[in-house]
């Protein structure tokens, strides 16, 4: 990790949108072309958000988008693009640099050459940290935060057909080497991953 790059802070999310929860429900569906488009810092802040962006404060304690057993907060959210690697840092709003150049090529390569991997413009990557959870829950606590990932994902899936993007969510890889490629520490595990982009012409989601 370079300890010198400056978080950054993202712009701040919409809580509008002209879709209906029940119409990204209906759109939704796991599409595996993208187009070239990249997405902007306001697109892919808005999908952090949802997934994991701070919704509420109870007192000084940070609630997230996605409900989470005790409120522990096991998942680190990474995303994956041309540009590089970031850490979502859901207090500020904002994401951290971790890697430069473009890992999409070794991502797909690591989801055993699913290559839509590397076509797609943004990979988000779920990660657990489980003790944080199982200190409470004990070995509960790993269903609990696989559970979690799951209504991270959902959240962000949905919110991309909101933003005209299209997903996939990727349960099929390689954990070490994804987690090489990413630069997790020992105790980060990926769970899951979420290809995003726009849709190709011709293949937008019914
Ligand atoms: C836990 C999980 C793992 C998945 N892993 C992959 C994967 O590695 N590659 C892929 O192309 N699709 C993957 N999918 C997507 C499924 O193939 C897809 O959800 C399914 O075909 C139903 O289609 P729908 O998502 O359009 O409703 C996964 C879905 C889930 C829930």
């Amino acid at each position: 990790m370079d300890k010198k790059e400056k978080n950054m802070k993202l712009p701040a999310p919409s809580f509008k949108s002209g879709t209906s929860v029940e119409e990204a429900i209906l759109k939704r569906r796991s599409m595996r072309s993208f187009s070239n488009t990249r997405l902007n810092w306001q697109q892919i802040g808005q999908l952090l958000w949802a997934g994991q962006g701070i919704t509420a404060k109870k007192g000084n304690f940070p609630f997230r988008a996605a409900p989470s057993a005790g409120a522990l907060y096991p998942m680190e959210t990474f995303v994956v693009m041309e540009k590089g690697i970031y850490q979502y840092l859901p207090q500020n709003h904002e994401i951290r640099n971790i890697a430069s150049g473009d890992k999409r090529m070794e991502l797909s390569k690591a989801a055993f050459g699913q290559s839509f991997i590397d076509q797609a413009p943004v990979t988000i990557a779920l990660c657990a940290v489980y003790s944080r959870i199982t200190g409470k829950y004990g070995k509960r606590g790993i269903r609990y935060a696989h559970i979690e990932a799951g209504h991270i994902a959902q959240n962000i899936h949905l919110q991309a057909i909101s933003l005209g993007l299209v997903s996939v969510p990727v349960g099929a890889f390689d954990d070490k080497a994804t987690a090489g490629i990413l630069n997790l520490p020992d105790d980060c595990v990926p769970l899951y991953l979420l290809p995003l982009g726009f849709p190709q012409k011709g293949k937008e989601s019914q």
